[in-house]
C-alpha cells in the first residue's frame, strides 16, 4: 500500500536511507521532508518498505531518492512509486541525476520513459551521474 509518510516513519526512513548513504540523516532534513508532505511510502502491512523523496518547485519535481529495502526488491515496488509519483502530482517535468554504474535504478526510470538528458562528470565520489528528465 502506498501512503504520504508521517512522523512515525522517521526512523525506519532513516534506517533505509542509511543503506544507501552513510550520511543520509546529516544531508537531509527528514523532519521538514516529512511536515512538507515530500516522502512517499510502500507499506507492507504497516512495515515501511520503501519509499520515494522528492521536492516539488513550481511545476518542476526533483526526485531526490528512490528506495526499496534489499529483500523487498524485484517486487515492483518501485515501479509503484514512481508510478504514485507520476499519476499524482501535477508537474511539468521530474528530473534526477542517477551514479551512471547504477544499471537498476537506470532500468526503473527508462521503463518510465525517463530520457537522459546530461552527464555530471565526477558527480559522486569520482563516478558520473547521469541527468534524466521525464517531461509529461
Ligand atoms: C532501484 C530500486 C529502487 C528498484 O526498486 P525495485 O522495487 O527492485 O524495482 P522494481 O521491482 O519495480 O523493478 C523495476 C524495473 O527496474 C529494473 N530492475 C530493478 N532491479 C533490477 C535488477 N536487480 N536487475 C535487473 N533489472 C532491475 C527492471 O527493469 C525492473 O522492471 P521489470 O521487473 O519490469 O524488468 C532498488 O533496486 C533500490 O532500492 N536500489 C538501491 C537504491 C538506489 O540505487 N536508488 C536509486 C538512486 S537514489
Amino acid at each position: 500500500m502506498v501512503n504520504i509518510c508521517n512522523v512515525n516513519d522517521k526512523k525506519r526512513i532513516i534506517e533505509l536511507g542509511t543503506l544507501i548513504n552513510q550520511n543520509f540523516s546529516k544531508v537531509n532534513n527528514i523532519e521538514e521532508l516529512i511536515k512538507e508532505n515530500n516522502i512517499i511510502g510502500y507499506y507492507d502491512e504497516d512495515y515501511l518498505v520503501g519509499f520515494i523523496i522528492f521536492n516539488k518547485l513550481y511545476e518542476v519535481i526533483d526526485l531526490l531518492y528512490i528506495v526499496v529495502d534489499p529483500i523487498y526488491r524485484r517486487k515492483n515496488i518501485g515501479s509503484i512509486l514512481l508510478e504514485y509519483l507520476i499519476n499524482n502530482f501535477i508537474f511539468e517535468k521530474i528530473i534526477l541525476e542517477v551514479r551512471c554504474d547504477n544499471v537498476n535504478a537506470i532500468k526503473l526510470y527508462k521503463k518510465y520513459n525517463f530520457k537522459i538528458i546530461n552527464i555530471r562528470k565526477k558527480y559522486y565520489e569520482n563516478k558520473d551521474a547521469y541527468v534524466m528528465e521525464l517531461i509529461k
